[in-house]
């Protein structure tokens, strides 16, 4: 008798859409993994003046750029629409008014093309930016279930239990600042440019991370992390520099304030993976760009740790024509009501 074959994953071409923030991304992805395209326009030169995203320039901006974004990613591909399996659009968590930007361009793309429509949550997108590699390089070895994921972006820091594609059990999540607003807040403190991210990292390298003993929020008995007592004792210390007129120590802060997110966000998914034994972790959002981030998962995990390509940690189009496309697989289909609403668990 012949041997059948594995189950084989059916091939699909998705065209991502992301406009939740202040990024505006198109992509086009193959069989859930292999990038063919990618193209970002960041905004963040616009929204720098105002130290933070202003949502209303934000889907202004998305109004103009959109259209030509997905141009580039069609021909950067090398593919017409008509080629394509589905549009894969970022429903939300994130700006209402830069949600609709592109959820109304996929609207339009799917319904004059006739292709199927999906949703993808934001986060679930950052969680399969892990999945992704590009066309060329050699196929990376895929993430592996249970996966235990700390996401960590500008607007949340969760620790999500992944049994299997698209299950999601959340485990715990910030009691106030995420991660990478306590990065953009503390920035601000201590007086360096927006993202908040970048900034710290790039002055903590010239820091002493030992400098000051910052507090790291251990909320025993939860999964949940909290940022704002870290947050409230930069600015005391920054206000006791001010009072006593000394010099403020930037790099010293920056590195010591970094390395105190860094032990919180380790430290309580290393053990929450190890409670719910999980076989892999996976780190992703925004704040997985953070190098000390990184080298803390990758050096001292006794997990294998899946971290997303620089290009892919911040926001991005590739991860959610990814996510779409284990959505498409699974034979989700959306109409065009389809809200700018988040959906549960990953809201
Ligand atoms: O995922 P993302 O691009 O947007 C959201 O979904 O929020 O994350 C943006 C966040 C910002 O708060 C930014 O400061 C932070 O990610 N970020 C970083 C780094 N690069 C970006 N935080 C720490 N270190 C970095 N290198
Ligand atoms: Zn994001």
């Amino acid at each position: 008798m012949k041997k059948s074959p594995g189950p084989t994953i059916p091939p699909a071409r998705i065209l991502g859409i992301e406009s939740s923030c202040d990024e505006t991304a198109a992509a086009v992805i193959e069989n859930g993994r292999v990038l063919q395209s990618s193209v970002v326009a960041s905004q963040i030169d616009l929204h720098a003046q105002y130290g933070g995203v202003f949502p209303e320039v934000a889907s202004r901006q998305h109004v103009k750029s959109i259209y030509a974004i997905v141009e580039q990613s069609l021909s950067g591909a090398h593919l017409a629409l008509g080629e394509l399996d589905a549009i894969a659009v970022t429903r939300g968590p994130g700006l209402a008014g830069s949600l609709v930007v592109g959820l109304n361009m996929a609207k339009g793309l799917a319904l004059g093309s006739g292709l199927p429509l999906v949703g993808v949550n934001h986060l679930e997108g950052h969680i399969y930016s892990a999945w992704v590699y590009p066309a060329g390089d050699p196929e990376p070895p895929e993430p592996v279930f249970p996966l235990l994921a700390l996401l960590v972006s500008g607007g949340h820091s969760e620790l999500v239990l992944i049994p299997e594609h698209l299950k999601y059990q959340r485990l715990g999540g910030t009691l106030d600042d995420a991660a990478g607003e306590a990065f953009d807040k503390v920035a601000r403190l201590i007086g360096l440019p927006y993202p908040g991210g970048p900034s710290i990292q790039k002055a903590a390298e010239g820091g002493n991370p030992r400098a000051f003993n910052f507090p790291r929020a251990r909320l025993d008995g939860s999964w949940d992390f909290s940022f704002s007592g870290l947050k409230t004792a930069v600015l005391r210390t920054v206000r006791q520099y001010e009072e006593e007129k000394k010099h403020l120590p930037v790099e010293d802060l920056a590195a010591s304030f970094q390395a105190a997110v860094v032990d919180a966000l380790f430290t309580k998914t290393i053990k929450a993976a190890q409670q719910y034994a999980v076989r892999q972790i996976l780190v992703a959002g925004g704040v997985s760009a953070n190098r000390a981030l990184r080298e803390a998962f990758l050096s001292q995990s006794e997990f294998p740790v899946h971290i997303p390509r620089l290009s892919l940690c911040t926001d991005n189009a590739a991860m959610i024509a990814s996510a779409g496309y284990f959505r498409f697989i699974s034979g989700q289909r959306d109409g065009a009501d389809i809200d700018a609403l988040p959906t549960w668990p990953l809201s």
